[in-house]
């Protein structure tokens, strides 16, 4: 059972196995049919976002208020206790008598892995730092299934910030559950780091890594871009230097394959050109933001619904 195996939340997409994904992948899909339900009525939901975000908080909130639930949280560290040094232990051993289930955005890295060691409801990890955000790479692989009809046997090129990008390490772990073969592109100080790389290979995770997406362009079937993580740089010279790495242009659309995708999780900032948008139906990242109301749907209706 989902809910069992999960009980103290979404951490780590470590904690999937294909099963688990295909499960949660049909129940997105189904919830693509649930406007608005009752399911989670009498249900609260706690968000605590110590960074910024759009997409993230607002979906699961709009997620929440489609299912019948409440939302409760903020939307800023600057707001909450932890301005005034309170621990995020002590912050959770707080709000988990308020809310039935929290969803937590936190820079450290192992923030969310700590939360779930002192909280009894579940936790959602929604990006802990350069380290993970495995809501992010569920709603990936519902986009790459729905748009592309499978998720195995496609070649699928991840660029961008790989060291630093914590959507691309839980799409990559999720995707060792998959025979597909991926692209690893980015400048060398920004390749995908050894720990990751290690688990991929340990999981037989078909993979290269190669500088120039234009190289493989033509054979791909997704092209999952990410932007270049300023706030994680310690020396902002070395971002000024690898910031315009990587700019896919309207030309580059003329030699991609029909059925091709161009995914982003967003925000975007100069790595995709605003004219590629008009390209609906291979540039998809407006798109993905949907599927990613019905993905998070699905999960809190898991992990919540009596
Ligand atoms: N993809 C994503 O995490 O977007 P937000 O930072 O806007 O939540």
């Amino acid at each position: 059972m989902f809910k069992e195996k999960f009980r103290e939340g979404i951490i780590s997409a470590k904690q999937f196995d294909r099963d688990d994904i295909d499960y949660i992948l049909k129940k997105g899909k189904e919830m693509m049919n649930v406007k608005n339900s009752n399911i989670l009525n009498g249900k609260i939901l706690a968000t605590l976002f110590f960074e910024p975000s759009t997409r993230t908080r607002l979906s699961f909130e709009s997620a929440m208020h489609r299912l019948g639930g409440n939302v409760i949280g903020f939307s800023s560290g600057e707001v909450s206790s932890i301005k005034k040094g309170e621990s995020i232990a002590d912050t959770i051993r707080t709000v988990e008598n308020y809310s039935d289930c929290i969803v937590m955005r936190n820079p450290l890295e192992g923030a969310a892995m700590l939360a779930s060691r002192f909280a009894k409801i579940p936790i959602i990890n929604a990006g802990s730092g350069s380290g993970e955000h495995p809501t992010q790479a569920l709603l990936d692989l519902l986009t790459i299934q729905e748009e592309c009809g499978t998720i195995d046997g496609l070649n699928i090129g991840i660029v961008g910030d790989l060291k630093y990008g914590r959507t691309v390490h839980s799409l990559s772990i999720l995707l060792s559950n998959f025979d597909a073969n991926i692209y690893f592109i980015s400048p060398k100080e920004l390749a995908l780091r050894n720990r990751y790389k290690e688990y991929l290979q340990e999981r037989h995770l078909k993979f290269k890594e190669i500088t120039k997406y234009r190289n493989v362009l033509d054979i791909l079937d997704v092209l999952y871009m990410t932007r270049i993580q300023k706030e994680r740089f310690i020396d902002q010279e070395e971002y000024e230097r690898v910031k315009n790495s990587f700019v896919f242009r309207e030309e580059d659309l003329k030699v991609t394959k029909e059925g091709f995708k161009l995914l982003h999780p967003l925000p975007r900032i100069t790595e995709i050109t605003p004219d590629i948008d008009a390209y609906t139906d291979k540039a998809i990242f407006f798109k993905q933001t949907n599927y990613g109301l019905h993905l998070r749907k699905a999960l809190l209706a898991e992990l919540m619904a009596d």
